[in-house]
């Protein structure tokens, strides 16, 4: 994709029709319709949007390693894990997921063994520019800071059991920088 190109318009937890009818932007909009079979057709589909111009040392997100989705579930309520699809353009500040599967113990033990895990992993895996990666609401990641000034787009697809999504207008936001 062409970033020079393009309206920088972000957008949060957009509904993908929503973003589908609304958008001015064909090429996010033709990479939306591929990648969103990728995912579960019968939840809600929603998709962010965020475009950043960073300079060296910004990181787009809040650092540290994180998984997503949703902690807020009612009582009773069949929750799936939320999956993703998430695509980075630009070649700076590229997303770095953890691939290790670890077991823990309950309680402030397993507390710890997550802290010392998080330090070092094992198994590291960094997003490369103008490709995409599948992951879940348990797959450990982390933004990282821009080695160097440049623009980047970021496009994630999510499907959720429980998060609702915002029709085009509602969703336009402006991204920060940490
Ligand atoms: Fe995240």
């Amino acid at each position: 994709m062409d970033l020079g190109s393009m309206p920088p318009i972000s957008v949060k937890n957009c509904t993908l029709d929503s973003y589908l009818d609304e958008s001015q932007n064909p090429e996010i909009v033709s990479f939306l319709d591929t990648a969103a079979a990728l995912l579960d057709q019968d939840r809600t589909i929603l998709v962010d949007v965020k475009f950043h111009d960073l300079q060296a040392g910004d990181t787009p997100a809040l650092p540290g390693w994180h998984v997503d989705g949703s902690t807020l579930i009612k009582r009773g309520m069949k929750k799936r894990k939320e999956q993703y699809v998430l695509y980075v353009v630009g070649d700076v500040a590229m997303t770095e997921f953890c691939l290790d599967q670890i077991e823990v113990d309950p309680g402030p033990k397993g507390i710890q063994q997550i802290a010392e895990h998080r330090a070092n992993p094992a198994r590291c895996f960094k997003l490369r520019s103008g490709f995409y990666a599948t992951y879940d609401s348990l797959q450990m990641h982390r933004a990282t800071p821009a080695e160097e000034s440049g623009k980047r787009l970021l496009i994630r697809l999510m499907a959720s059991d429980t998060i609702l999504g915002l029709p085009y207008d509602r969703a336009i936001f402006n991204p920060t920088i940490r």
